[in-house]
């Protein structure tokens, strides 16, 4: 275990523990899949050493399974986010996030003149590469990079 001897943040019996979270955006994360409008107990630590990552966050929300479309909404703020289905304490299930080939808010269009950037418009982008993402926007067809995108 990774996180050393002890756990960081106690095991759960069910639910999803997502983990390998950039400690920069976690509350991207938690705002990206609406965890601060859910029931759920949820867990989460914050700063935690990471081989890859320098600083890494984990959180875990018992008693949750998220829909394949859902968790990959967090490809563009957590690109190496692993996922673990938990059932009766074990691990029954380990996925990756995958970026999805169209997203809906989440980032901001670099067009200034964008009608996305003056009107009250969730964004809306097909993606054009997943490697290095680059997102086109359906409303003005520019390109946003990874390197100029803005997470709203
Ligand atoms: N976990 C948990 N509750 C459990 C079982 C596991 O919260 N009942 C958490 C662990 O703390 C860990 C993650 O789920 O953060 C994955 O567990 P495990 O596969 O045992 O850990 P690692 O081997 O460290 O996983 P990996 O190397 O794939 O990140
Ligand atoms: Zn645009």
């Amino acid at each position: 275990m990774k996180e050393g001897r002890q756990l960081s943040v106690s095991a759960i019996e069910n639910g999803t523990v997502i983990d390998h979270i950039p400690a920069k955006t976690l509350f991207k994360v938690i705002q990206i899949l609406g965890l601060d409008h859910i029931d759920n107990q949820i867990t989460f630590g914050t700063n935690l050493d990471s081989k890859k990552l320098g600083k890494k966050a984990i959180i875990k929300i018992s008693d949750k399974f998220f829909e394949d479309e859902d968790i990959n909404r967090i490809a563009l703020v957590a690109p190496e986010a692993k996922l673990n289905i938990i059932r009766g304490y074990e691990v029954v299930e380990k996925k990756v996030v995958e970026v999805p080939d169209i997203i809906i808010g989440i980032a901001k269009c670099m067009n200034p003149k964008c009608i996305t950037n003056h009107e009250n418009i969730k964004t809306k982008f097909r993606v054009v590469s997943k490697k290095s993402v680059a997102l086109k926007c359906l409303y003005c067809e520019k390109i946003t990079s990874q390197e100029n995108m803005q997470i709203i």
